[in-house]
């Protein structure tokens, strides 16, 4: 604190702070998805925040956006390369590998919650530090899962009040189909070199399919006779989509084929989707995900295929429908204030028993009466506690109801039943 130099500190480009009472919103959707993922059986997953950087290098992929050039890594104080995560997918079938998970009943069905981060322009719903809801199922091949993990994540959407929502599923094949592909890809699009933008000629090298999903009008219109991944399915892969769509059918939930939905990380195979919301502006997904059968052997462990999607949490607030249904809090709050001679340590004792008996207490103790209850109101406290002398000698209580100025008396002793009594408010469970 020298306080030569003025420093106004502010939080880093791209990260924010959430604040009351929008966290509120935030417990609540996070909620939802403990609640429905437990439903389909589905635990919690914690992985560090920090991983090393080949992890994410072998399983991400070097040819991909998030390796090339949006990863946050840095040398530890040995030299060591590590990475703030850029998403969790990686850190799971790493930590599947590393506990030899694969010895419990399977397959493992994991969720997680928490900060992801790419070093991207920030701008609204993309933030270099944002969160992710994901789920992952490991250990089970069949297209029944891929649908499960589908139906699982339609229905978190729907129980936060998301209607109509848009399903994109592709297939990228296995890897000898994609290969196929490949290679057609680049024949076709080769002699076109000339007129695609320098990003996807760089593709054309290092990773063609992502060529797909180019956002420029002139490559989507050069790309609209190019072959189609579907065509190049061997049997196996194709029978696998199929099975897929008609399970998602069987279970009520609606979806688009997308040609050309390729995503942008290296790991998957077979199986891919997003969802959009048309609230985020038409190029931003709300949720991606897919198959990557490969990952966990790529990152060390047995051959183990996985499915599974991550909500980025951030665009998901951002566009929610039932917003002020998630934030109603349903227990009233109750703000304490002195009046007259009554002692700080009468009226801190009385809060704190309160508190222990189950109320949301708030003890509005310093400053004048009317600033005490000025500054209650505006926090939204429901009731005012009265305490004052006369309160004090005949151990009684006045409560006053913000809302409408309704007030009464209810005995000091054993107030907390007494003030649920007088008010029809339900004891806690
Ligand atoms: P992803 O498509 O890279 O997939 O990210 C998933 C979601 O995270 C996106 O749809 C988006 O909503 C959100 N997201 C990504 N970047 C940002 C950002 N900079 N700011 C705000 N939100 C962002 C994955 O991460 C895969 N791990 C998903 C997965 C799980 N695949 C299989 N299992």
């Amino acid at each position: 604190m020298s306080g030569e130099a003025s420093y106004r500190a502010r939080s880093v480009k791209g990260m924010r702070d959430l604040l009351p009472p929008e966290t509120a919103v935030w417990n609540a959707v996070e909620a939802t998805a403990r609640e429905v993922f437990g439903r389909y059986g589905f635990e919690e997953i914690r992985t560090p925040v920090v991983e090393e950087t080949e992890l994410f290098v072998r399983g991400v992929g070097g040819a991909t956006d998030i390796v090339g050039k949006e990863m946050y890594t840095f040398a530890d104080k040995k030299g060591k390369s590590l990475t703030l995560r850029p998403e969790n997918t990686a850190p799971v079938a790493r930590a599947y590998a590393q506990h030899q998970l694969a010895s419990r009943p399977q397959p493992l069905r994991l969720y997680y919650i928490g900060p992801q981060f790419r070093y991207e322009r920030p701008q609204k719903g993309r933030y270099r530090q944002f969160y992710q809801i994901g789920a992952e199922i490991l250990g089970d091949e069949g297209p029944w899962t891929d649908a499960e993990v589908v139906v699982m994540l339609v229905r978190f959407l729907e129980a936060l009040g998301f209607e109509d929502l848009d399903v994109l599923i592709n297939t990228v094949g296995d890897r000898e189909s994609r290969e196929r592909y490949r290679e057609r890809l680049v024949g076709f699009l080769s002699p076109l070199a000339d007129e695609l933008g320098e990003d996807s000629r760089r593709r054309l090298d290092t990773n063609p399919l992502r060529i797909l999903d180019t956002k420029s009008p002139r490559e989507i219109e050069l790309l609209a006779d190019a072959p189609r991944l579907r065509d190049s399915l061997n049997d196996a892969s194709r029978a696998h989509f199929d099975e897929f769509c008609s399970a998602l059918g069987a279970c009520d939930v609606s979806f688009r084929l997308d040609d050309r939905l390729v995503r942008g990380l290296d790991y998957y195979t077979r199986t891919v989707f997003e969802i959009q919301s048309g609230r985020l502006g038409a190029q931003s997904a709300l949720v991606g995900g897919g198959r990557y059968d490969g990952l966990v052997e790529e990152v060390g462990g047995p051959p183990t295929p996985g499915i599974g999607f991550a909500i980025g949490l951030d665009r998901l607030v951002e566009c929610l429908p039932e917003r002020s249904e998630l934030t109603v809090t349903t227990r009233p709050s109750f703000a304490v204030v002195r009046l007259g001679e009554v002692s700080m340590l009468d009226a801190i004792g009385l809060s704190e028993e309160l508190r222990l008996d189950g109320l949301e207490v708030i003890a509005e103790l310093s400053g004048s009466l009317r600033s005490a209850l000025r500054r209650a109101d505006r926090r939204g406290s429901a009731y005012a506690i009265l305490f004052g002398d006369d309160e004090l000698a005949a151990g009684k209580l006045t409560v006053k109801r913000f809302e409408d100025g309704y007030q009464i008396e209810v005995r000091r002793e054993g107030a907390a039943q007494a003030l649920r009594d007088a008010l029809g408010l339900e004891n806690p469970s």
